[in-house]
């Protein structure tokens, strides 16, 4: 399995591979009625997703985002598609993927350095104690984030290409130097698109967001709409969290986005100290992806 990742390299190289204990430190936080209640702080003891605190590492995530504002043009996604859509870059299954994710730290997440494999379970796993019977979602956690192989250096929160960069996007000020905030073409609110069109026309910041979802659409996944939404959308922030950019979207985006708003709060709340048993889920994960998805897919 050979992994080859070409892309414009601009931002910051994703940090080693950090050594994986198994010591239980702290319990999840399950609520009595089972629904999952939000720790208040992350593994640094600060308040999750807060941009504005100094450190060194909210540093290197303002830098992440200033270089990903400026070159994240309209024309840019577009070329980034077309080079990804040809899914030439490997063939593996999804659980050689998750494996493989192992080594790769996301520099624009200012929560956690546990491997990804970690959140992926801990974020499938939570959210399959509160909804038992929506195998689809457990799968959808387990998945969402598997883009992220790429070393892309665009991990951070999505956004709309085409139309004006809303003024709720984390560091708005740094669009200013996109050369598309100047364009006509794409400075007004709808840009390029209309009213309502829905989101699936609309062409969203590259990142392992569209990535996973281009692969799974493209390897034929039977994985139901709001799963793929929850897939394409889950780091639209500037949607989900500040409501900016509805007037693009359809009926059905409405609906799907009920199932982001739950999915979100385990994306994001479930980090914790306390790693998953890889072995001892992956039969359950396995018996999902034979029912979602084909043994090979094309990356
Ligand atoms: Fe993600
Ligand atoms: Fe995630």
């Amino acid at each position: 399995m050979t992994i080859q990742a070409e892309h414009p390299a601009h931002g910051s190289q994703a940090e080693e591979k950090k050594n994986v204990h198994t010591e239980e430190t702290s319990e999840l936080v399950l609520a009595k009625d089972r629904t999952f209640k939000a720790p208040e702080s992350n593994a640094f003891g600060q308040s999750f997703r807060d941009y504005d605190i100094e450190s060194e590492r909210q540093k290197g995530v303002e830098e992440f985002y200033r270089l990903q504002h400026i070159n994240q043009t309209h024309d840019f996604v577009k070329k980034m598609r077309e080079h990804y859509k040809k899914l030439d870059k490997a063939e593996m299954s999804i659980w050689e993927c998750c494996e493989l994710l192992n080594e790769v730290v996301d520099d624009s997440d200012p929560d956690l350095d546990e491997p990804q494999i970690q959140h992926l379970l801990q974020t499938a796993e939570t959210i399959r104690k509160d909804y038992p019977n929506e195998d689809w979602l457990h799968l959808t956690a387990l998945i969402h984030d598997l883009g992220k192989i790429l070393h892309l250096p665009q991990f951070g929160d999505t956004f709309p290409v085409g139309c004006a960069f809303d003024e709720k996007n984390v560091h708005h000020k740094y669009f200013k130097e996109n050369p598309d905030s100047k364009n006509p073409a794409y400075n007004t609110k709808d840009g390029v698109y209309s009213k309502g069109c829905g989101l699936d026309n609309v062409l969203m910041s590259w990142g392992h967001d569209d990535y996973m979802y281009m692969v799974a659409k493209e390897n034929g996944t039977t994985l139901p709409s709001p799963g793929l939404f929850i897939i394409r959308y889950h780091s639209f922030y500037p949607l989900h969290k500040e409501g900016a950019y509805t007037h693009l979207m359809s009926e059905e985006d409405f609906k799907n986005l009920k199932w982001l708003h739950i999915f979100n709060k385990y994306d994001l709340y479930s980090k914790s100290k306390v790693l998953v048993d890889v072995e001892k889920v992956k039969p359950y994960y396995q018996s999902l992806i034979d029912k979602y998805f084909p043994a090979k897919l094309k990356w």
